[in-house]
């Protein structure tokens, strides 16, 4: 036999009471979240007071591009760290390059003195990257994005 395609209907009394479990969940696991909800910047509060260092992997991405050009028109954050895997297409400046291009955001945000761009794997040993990074980026020991 075909299966059906009707759907039945919810009654309304039923979406209601999942609605609520559903905000109630949302409540209960985000009320000790760094970030509050409904804020649109996505950089946590005590950035505007604490300098900070941050690593940031796959800012060739859509999300780490704009993620990014915030964290790069911060005044708080001192450096970034955008980790990105290796490419043989494209250099990794290239690339972050086209990213912000195409997406529209300043690309002279990536001269920044602050932005340190390299490559490196993040499940390899020191992340696969040279020793004089490997040390600066863990001495930094900065929240990951
Ligand atoms: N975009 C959004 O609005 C949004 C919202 C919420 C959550 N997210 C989540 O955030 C993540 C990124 O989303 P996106 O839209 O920015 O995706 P995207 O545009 O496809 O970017 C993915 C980024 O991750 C890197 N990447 C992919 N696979 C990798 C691997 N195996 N090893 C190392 N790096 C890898 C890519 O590097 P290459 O340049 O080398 O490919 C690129 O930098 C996803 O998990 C997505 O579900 C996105």
């Amino acid at each position: 036999m075909e299966p059906s395609l009707t759907r039945t209907s919810t009654s309304f009394p039923e979406l209601e009471r999942r609605a609520h479990e559903m905000l109630t969940m949302v409540s209960k696991y985000t009320t000790n979240l760094p970030i509050p909800l409904g804020l649109p910047h996505p950089i946590p509060g005590d950035f505007q007071t604490h300098p900070k260092i941050v690593l940031l992997t796959g800012s060739t991405g859509s999300l780490g591009s704009y993620l990014l050009e915030l964290l790069l028109q911060s005044p708080s954050v001192e450096r970034v760290w955008a980790l990105n895997r290796p490419s043989e297409k494209s250099s990794l400046s290239e690339r972050q390059i086209n990213a912000f291009k195409e997406r529209g955001i300043d690309e002279d945000l990536l001269r920044s003195a602050k932005l340190r761009l390299v490559e490196g794997t993040v499940s390899r040993e020191m992340f696969g990257l040279g020793e004089r990074d490997w040390y600066d980026v863990s001495l930094s020991i900065p929240p990951l994005l």
